[in-house]
């Protein structure tokens, strides 16, 4: 007798809900095949029925009404392929859950800032919750952490996880082009969120970063503690100083678990990572994580993390987990025992920085700003000012610090905060050694 097939429901068919449908439409045999049965869609919704989306939908039920989709009496798991952290796509994932139905999101917001609330959920009605595709796309990092390295004593994960900010980084870095130009490319290739400020500000690296975190360190989701910054201040300047230095600049993740597993540290920002460095290699749209596990060793997870076909790899990927009856706790660890680890405090971490100050062109402004930096502790190790503005004009004043703490550098800017030689606030960027 023909095995039973797994009947789901797509709710979203944007960049996402669509790779869905053609992936499980050209791979369908072979998938039904490692699955143990078919996977089959039986009703979608989105907000615009008349929409052309270039796939066939006629062959799917069409639900206007989310909590219907759900109720479904031929649906077994939801899709929930629309986004946003609440709204429509909190209510249909509560729903299902209640219904004791499974979920599978691509939902990157709705799982750093509701994740714990449903991974009980599921855990109560012992339905499946699976979000694979919530970070880094296609890249297969949350199975790698909760499965192949769920043997190790994880103390750090780090490195690039938003494709649209790497993509605007390398591209700006290769073509000298401007950011808006390249950010418009990256909305048109699938690759940026609804609104794509959740990508350019770091929010979306954070929604990412705390989930792994949660993941490898047994701890509860703490989105909240991630330090945030994003890629909105870089210049083609700071491209070009940072290239001169023998660096690229990429938005980093970093997360780590201190004294002793009772602390955790959680930061996005833009890194200067040295050309020889694994991460500086990796451009376009690509992710790549670093987990560092006691006995594993560091680990290398690299692969498209945008895009329609990846990430719905990832969300087909869960399916056929749910489909050979794998479950388990959605944070590898059930929600009650999850540990909450207390913020560690940033102020009290080392390390080098690029500093870079936009400045009025008069005498004496240099001494200001290298004074500042002496009555700080903060050592330079390079400085470098661009070639002389038009009268009146302004200059970019760019240096390397050595290493230091990182209160050295906080206390320097403070001292200058109320300079009028200052035209900006200053850009301050890690260096990743
Ligand atoms: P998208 O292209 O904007 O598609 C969103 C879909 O949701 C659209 O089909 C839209 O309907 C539908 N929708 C919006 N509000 C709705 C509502 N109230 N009721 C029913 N349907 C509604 O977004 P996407 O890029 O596919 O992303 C979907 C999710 O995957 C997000 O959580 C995103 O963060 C995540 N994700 C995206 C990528 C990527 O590379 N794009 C990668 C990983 C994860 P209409 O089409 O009718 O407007
Ligand atoms: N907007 C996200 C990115 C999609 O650019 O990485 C993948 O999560």
């Amino acid at each position: 007798m023909a095995a039973e097939p797994l009947r789901i429901a797509l709710a979203g068919l944007g960049t996402v809900g669509g790779g869905v449908i053609r992936l499980l439409t050209a791979n369908g045999a072979l998938i039904a095949r490692r699955a143990g049965r078919p996977i089959e869609i039986v009703a979608v919704s989105a907000r615009d029925r008349g929409k052309d989306r270039g796939v066939d939908l006629s062959r799917f039920a069409w639900e206007d009404d989310l909590a219907l989709l759900a109720q479904r009496d031929d649906v077994d798991i939801v899709v929930e392929l629309i986004g946003g952290s609440d709204g429509p796509a909190l209510a249909l994932a509560r729903r299902t859950l209640g219904l004791g139905k499974g979920l599978v999101t691509a939902n990157k917001a709705m799982i750093a800032h509701h994740g714990m609330e449903l991974a009980g959920a599921a855990e109560s009605a012992n339905a499946p919750l699976k979000f694979e595709a919530a970070v880094a796309g296609g890249i297969p990092v949350i199975k790698g952490l909760r499965e192949g390295a769920a043997a190790n004593a994880l103390t750090r994960i780090y490195g690039i996880l938003n494709g649209t900010c790497n993509y605007i980084l390398s591209t700006m870095e290769d073509t000298g082009r401007d950011f808006a130009d390249v950010l418009k490319e990256a909305q048109a290739l699938g690759y940026a969120e609804a609104d794509p400020a959740f990508d350019i500000e770091g929010t979306d690296a954070a929604h990412k970063l705390a989930i792994l975190a949660a993941i490898g360190f047994g701890a509860g989701v703490a989105f909240d503690q991630v330090e945030v910054d994003g890629i909105t201040r870089i210049r083609a300047a700071d491209i070009a100083r940072a290239q001169a230095l023998g660096y690229v600049i990429r938005l980093i993740g970093m997360a780590e678990c201190e004294e002793g597993g009772t602390r955790m540290f959680q930061r996005v920002q833009p890194c200067l990572v040295p050309r020889s460095h694994p991460l500086a290699a990796v451009d376009g749209a690509t992710n790549a994580v670093v987990a560092e596990g006691n006995f594993s060793g560091r680990l290398l997870f690299q692969g498209a993390g945008a895009g329609d076909g990846p990430t719905a790899s990832a969300v087909v990927a869960d399916l056929i987990d749910i489909a050979r009856g794998d479950a388990g706790p959605p944070f590898s660890v059930p929600v009650a025992e999850l540990e909450p680890l207390a913020a560690a405090d940033g102020a009290t971490r080392t390390g080098r920085a690029y500093l870079r100050f936009i400045v009025a062109d008069r005498p004496g402004v240099l001494a200001e700003i290298t004074a500042a930096m002496r009555d700080a502790g903060v050592s330079i190790e390079s400085l470098i000012q661009q070639g002389q503005a038009a009268e009146g004009g302004e200059v970019l004043v760019a240096m390397v610090t050595h290493e230091g703490p990182e209160r050295a550098v906080a206390h320097a800017l403070e001292l200058l905060r109320e300079s009028p030689s200052l035209a900006r606030p200053p850009l301050v960027l890690r260096l990743i050694d």
